[in-house]
């Protein structure tokens, strides 16, 4: 994995000030130098002593403290790093962030700072999607902050939504896909995702289904979006919200998915994560099918959909980079290999979905299919498997670049 050498960690005050213990300890398990300060909120969370016994350095807390003026001056330890993480950043940091107030150590390192800023935000979902977090939010990424996506869950408050901070094992990922090949991979990239279910009209008030939540591939899109690409994730009907950076299109049934999709062609890579249904009545019913009394059962009648996939390998306007999904109940492998070939794509990720697994589960376990080979990853968060993917991905094209080019830039 590729870091940063050095980290100046901010921890502000959230219930997931904890997870930066875990962050730090992966940090400088990966030998990465971590130098923290911890507002006063983050300090209410956990205490000074147990950030240093992590960092085996001191912790920063205080401002106008003349013996760290002496050690190092606020401005000196704002440029001490590679790199400056806010993990977790508060609300409230975000906004004085995004204001420029300096009223203590943390905001005005911040300020003084001439590296790349990343926050992780933490806080209730009300919070995260007030206008006025989005409004900064928004600020910080035109100030050239990046901005790690908070996720789905429950808070601690006993409320549900999005706003826990992501992982630190995500976290990890997204430093490190940072860091690879500078802060942009894949930007210059035009990538479509599709995601989530397709639902079939059976009448107007019934469909075909599946419990595809999204939760993969809009952790794809993104990935890739981070990773420089500009994004167009095509969505069935899910709950999730749009992912940040990206233009979302939400559609209904395979037949308006594939019209998406090629209005959003021509692009450089195409990722199928998609459970499209893959039967549909011929002609949906126009008005709502009624219970017969004397009937004891309605056959249906269906047809397939348009294989999206397929289509798009076979297309004149071909992405340089198909990547397919393969569900499967059973014979993985075989089946996996098959439809890769069937649907021409380059890349498939074949996921065992025995029982209803993976779909709408936060984790998921690969087995990454190519002409090259074949590669098992261990289980892990969707998150995660985005990441992995989209490394892959950003080294794909670093292959592809002009020999004399990839020379310069190694040298
Ligand atoms: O959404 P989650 O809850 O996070 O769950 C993730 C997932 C299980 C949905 C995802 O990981 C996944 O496996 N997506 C593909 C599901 C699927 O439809 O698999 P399939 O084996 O039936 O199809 C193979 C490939 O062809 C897929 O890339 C699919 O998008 C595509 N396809 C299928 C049928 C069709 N008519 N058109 C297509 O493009």
């Amino acid at each position: 994995m590729s870091l940063p050498r050095s980290v100046l960690l901010i921890i502000t005050g959230s219930v997931a000030s904890y997870k930066a213990l875990e962050l730090i300890r992966l940090l400088r398990a990966q030998g990465v130098t971590v130098t923290t300060i911890l507002s006063r909120g983050g300090a209410k969370f956990i205490t000074p002593l147990a950030v240093s016994s992590l960092t085996g350095t001191k912790t920063y807390d205080d401002l106008f403290s003349l013996t760290d003026e002496v050690e190092m001056g606020h401005i000196e330890l704002s440029r001490v790093a590679d790199l400056v993480l806010v993990a977790p950043a508060s609300a409230d940091i975000l906004a004085k962030m995004s204001a420029g107030i300096a009223d203590d150590l943390a905001t005005t390192a911040l300020l003084a700072t001439n590296k790349p800023v990343i926050v992780a935000p933490a806080m209730n979902h009300k919070m995260w999607s007030h206008p006025a977090t989005e409004r900064n939010i928004s600020q910080l990424k035109a100030d050239g902050s990046r901005v790690i996506q908070p996720t789905e869950g429950s808070m601690a408050c006993g409320e549900f939504g999005v706003g826990r901070m992501a992982e630190p094992a995500d976290i990890l990922q997204f430093l490190s896909q940072q860091s690879r090949t500078g802060n942009t991979p894949l930007s210059g990239k035009r990538a479509i995702v599709t995601s989530g279910p397709t639902a079939e009209p059976i009448d107007p008030v019934r469909y075909l289904g599946n419990r595809s939540s999204g939760k993969q591939g809009h952790a794809i899109a993104e990935a890739l979006a981070m990773a420089g690409a500009e994004v167009t994730l095509i969505s069935g009907a899910v709950t999730l919200p749009d992912p940040q950076g990206v233009t979302t299109q939400h559609v209904t049934d395979a037949e308006a998915m594939l019209t998406a999709v090629n209005q959003a062609l021509p692009a450089d890579i195409f990722v199928g994560a998609a459970a499209v249904a893959d039967w549909r009545m011929e002609k949906p019913a126009l008005q709502k099918l009624k219970k017969q009394k004397a009937a004891s059962r309605l056959t249906l009648e269906l047809v397939p959909t348009v294989d999206i996939l397929a289509t798009i390998s076979n297309s004149k306007k071909r992405p340089a980079l198909v990547i397919g999904f393969a569900a499967e109940t059973d014979k993985l492998l075989p089946n996996a290999r098959a439809k890769r070939k069937a649907k021409n794509c380059d890349w498939l990720l074949a996921n065992a979905v025995t029982g209803g697994a993976v779909f709408g589960a936060d984790t998921n376990q690969i087995t990454l299919l190519s002409a090259e080979g074949e590669e098992a990853w261990e289980q892990m968060d969707k998150h995660a498997v985005a990441h992995r993917l989209v490394e892959k991905i950003s080294g794909h094209f670093a292959q592809k670049l002009p020999t004399r080019l990839v020379k310069g830039t190694r040298a």
